[in-house]
């Protein structure tokens, strides 16, 4: 089942869209009321240690910071009574269905957007330091108490010789202590510094947006990939001896040549919606998925319907569809039913019942994949 929406106490969600997203910071006070930790320190601990988690201890000493990086093993993780260090464990949706779960109640700003949760877990005075960061993100309080302080930031100067990216002389505008159930939203471009004041552990809900000339690059390149087979230069009719003078100058015609046949390229807006989708679907880097059995998938779904993997991406507009980094073909990538399954993430055995045999296919391929299993949550 969907998991319910999170309200924003006090203004709601299309207030704050419209005032704070990508404006300027809010403090939501009891936005997750009785929120308890989804996962142990014990849990977070051994899920860092795997190696298919992204994971980072950042510790300081004085003026200095240390930085060590996943693969980490148990000794990198200093005893829980040192103070001033912190672990962060990055995409702990795609291993914990509950973090899962979590993060799709920030589903009020397209999936497009979302990226994933982190979780960081702080001996008492453990933090990252003072820092921008390039997206918005909330970050939710699930345990203890932290200092937080945030001011906007037009020009980051950073401090030298420090392995992490730590603002110099930052002036915090506000200083706060946030308690579990808290969620502080900040946009990207406003420092922030948090300090646990005691062992205390912070949800970061992240968001994504692509730069104008990685999509341009994405784009360029499937398009390249696509490109068929164009007539040949010629220069027919078109030499004099004059050009003799000037036997290395590129001909001008030559150019015109390159520019005409770029200008009849002319993507359509299907082929932006196309590459946005394949970029924005696919799959981080560490996800493995198990592959599962189509037959047995198909008979369990006729039952008692179906559900996406939790690491699955899927998106669709109204020209076509893409699940993790695939475009969905022809009319299957219209198809109504698809696009339920990718924005509720599950079909009931009725509507499962609906699908045409086009339909029953691709979900078949996507169960045999893992990207898909029989039986909603
Ligand atoms: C943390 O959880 O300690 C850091 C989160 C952030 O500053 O973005
Ligand atoms: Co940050």
């Amino acid at each position: 089942m969907s998991p319910k929406l999170l309200d924003i106490p006090g203004i709601g969600r299309q207030r704050f869209l419209r005032e704070y997203w990508q404006r300027k910071p809010l403090l939501i006070r009891g936005a997750l009321p009785g929120m308890q930790p989804l996962l142990s320190r014990r849990d977070l601990f051994d899920l860092a240690l795997r190696d298919d988690v992204e994971a980072r201890v950042v510790q300081r000493e004085g003026r200095q910071w240390d930085v060590r990086h996943a693969p980490l093993a148990r000794r990198d993780l200093p005893a829980v009574r040192t103070p001033r260090w912190t672990l962060l464990v990055q995409g702990v949706d795609l291993h914990d269905e509950g973090v899962a779960g979590l993060l799709r109640r920030f589903r009020f700003v397209p999936d497009a957007r979302l990226d994933d949760l982190m979780i960081s877990w702080a001996s008492d005075g453990g933090g990252v330091g003072p820092h921008v960061d390039e997206y918005d993100v909330f970050l939710l309080q699930a345990q203890g108490r932290r200092r937080w302080r945030i001011g906007p930031v037009d020009r980051p100067r950073l401090q030298p010789g420090q392995p992490l990216k730590l603002l110099q002389g930052f002036a915090p505008e506000q200083d706060f202590v946030v308690e579990p159930g808290d969620l502080l939203y900040l946009p990207p471009g406003w420092g922030h510094d948090g300090i646990a004041d005691g062992e205390c552990m912070t949800y970061s809900v992240g968001f994504r947006a692509p730069p104008g000339d990685e999509l341009l690059r994405q784009l360029l390149w499937n398009m390249a990939e696509e490109l068929q087979p164009a007539p040949r230069y010629s220069d027919r009719g078109k030499l004099s001896a004059s050009l003799a003078a000037h036997p290395a100058r590129l001909p001008e015609d030559m150019v015109d040549f390159v520019a005409d046949a770029f200008a009849r390229l002319r993507p359509s807006k299907a082929d932006f919606a196309r590459v946005l989708g394949e970029l924005l679907t696919e799959p981080k880097q560490e996800v493995v998925f198990e592959a599962g059995d189509a037959r047995e998938a198909a008979r369990i779904a006729a039952r008692r319907g179906l559900r996406l993997d939790r690491r699955t991406r899927m998106l669709w507009n109204r020209s076509g569809m893409s699940i993790n980094g695939e475009s969905v073909p022809d009319e299957a990538g219209r198809s109504p039913l698809l696009r339920r399954l990718a924005d509720a993430r599950e079909i009931d055995a009725a509507q499962y019942a609906q699908a045409s045999p086009a339909e029953r296919e691709l979900i078949a391929q996507w169960c045999e994949a893992g990207w898909a299993h029989a039986g909603r949550d």
